[in-house]
């Protein structure tokens, strides 16, 4: 029944990262297409019963965990059914959502009741006018407030931002300091190649090392706090304990030796890395009436291809721009 989701390499998928839609309100630098935007047709894209089965076959061989993603989740309509949904599947252990948080105000009570106990939030500047370059649109007040929402309603919430080089590296500082006055895990991210804008390139790759050695210098000392590997975020603290810091490291520190990680399109793909393209097609055998064995036979037979991940692109010098489109992901 568990612990089948095993690659070559050993790996044992355990999470299930479940895109819901491609679309977004926002257009962030790192992840959409500045042009040519095409999003998927309604048809092409998993209903929930098509996502809530597949989920039952994976947690079936094992998958505990489900993370809702994007594009932008909150975009689908009545996600929390989707959530409730997947709340009663036997053998989930947690369901996490992450947002871009402009829609989330207004939504925190429906998910936190149908089984949401967490949220990352997304967010790469304080300054509305950089927030505007880096998104596309205005709306720090409005995702500062769905935090203050969120917590309030009981949910763990975590900040997601993305550093790229030039454009908000000059706010690290004031996030690290955010961590320490909210109490919320601040946790910034390296860029990865999976823009859809084409201007992803190393020398914008602002490093886990460069980030600590800026909080230190400018703030005080971060040391590794207790860290559990199969988590991509490296967490710090203060010498004074206040002020949770994670980094994400995924091109300076690549983590794809304890990947325990798998996804879902909001396409009905199976991807069993987040540089696979185009991964497995999954809607093509639900559509075509295959039973579960059927479709679990697939997976597993998917699974044991998986690739070794991002650390092969970097040892073979094989990154450049576009290498999957995150915004058809979820990250
Ligand atoms: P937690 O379970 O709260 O740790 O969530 P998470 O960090 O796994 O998920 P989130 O959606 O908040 O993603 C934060 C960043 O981590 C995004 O940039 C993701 O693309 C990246 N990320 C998540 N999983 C993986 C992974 O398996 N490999 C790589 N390279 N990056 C990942
Ligand atoms: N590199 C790193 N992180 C990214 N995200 C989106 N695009 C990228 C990228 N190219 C992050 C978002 C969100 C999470 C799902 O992935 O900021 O927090
Ligand atoms: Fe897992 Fe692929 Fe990410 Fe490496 S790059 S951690 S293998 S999803």
């Amino acid at each position: 029944m568990h612990d089948k989701l095993v690659d070559n390499y050993g790996r044992i998928a355990k999470k299930l990262r479940i895109s819901v839609t491609d679309r977004c309100n926002m257009s962030c630098v790192y992840c959409m297409p500045t042009n040519n935007m095409k999003w998927f047709e309604h048809n092409q894209i998993l209903t929930f019963t098509e996502i809530v089965r597949l989920t039952s076959i994976l947690v079936d061989l094992g998958v505990e965990k489900i993370r809702i993603t994007g594009g932008e989740p909150l975009i689908r309509p009545r996600l929390e059914n989707l959530i409730g949904a997947i709340n009663m599947i036997p053998g989930i252990k947690h369901i996490d959502l992450t947002t871009n948080g402009l829609l989330l105000k207004g939504k925190v009570s429906q998910l936190s009741s149908s089984g949401l106990v967490s949220v990352n939030i997304s967010l790469d500047s304080f300054k509305e006018n950089k927030f505007k370059m880096m998104s596309g649109v205005t709306g720090v007040d409005k995702i500062i407030n769905s935090i203050q929402h969120a917590r309030d309603a009981g949910l763990d919430v975590k900040i997601n931002t993305v550093v790229i080089r030039g454009w908000n590296d000059d706010e690290i500082v004031d996030f690290a300091m955010f961590a320490r006055e909210s109490g919320l895990t601040v946790r910034f991210i390296e860029f990865m190649p999976l823009d859809g804008s084409g201007i992803w390139k190393t020398d914008l790759v602002y490093s886990k090392r460069e980030m600590i050695q800026r909080i230190n210098t400018n703030i005080g000392e971060i040391v590794p706090i207790n860290n559990d590997s199969s988590e991509p975020a490296r967490l710090y603290s203060f010498l004074d304990g206040i002020g949770t810091i994670g980094f994400i490291p995924s091109i300076t520190e690549p983590f794809c030796s304890k990947c325990d990680r798998i996804r879902l399109t909001s396409d009905g793909r199976f991807l069993t890395c987040l540089f696979e393209n185009p991964g497995y097609d999954l809607k093509a055998l639900l559509r075509d009436g295959a039973p579960d064995e059927e479709i679990s036979r697939f997976i597993l037979e998917s699974m044991s291809k998986k690739p070794e991940g991002i650390i092969k692109l970097i040892r073979t010098n094989s990154l450049r721009p576009k290498l999957n489109l995150m915004h058809t992901i979820g990250g």
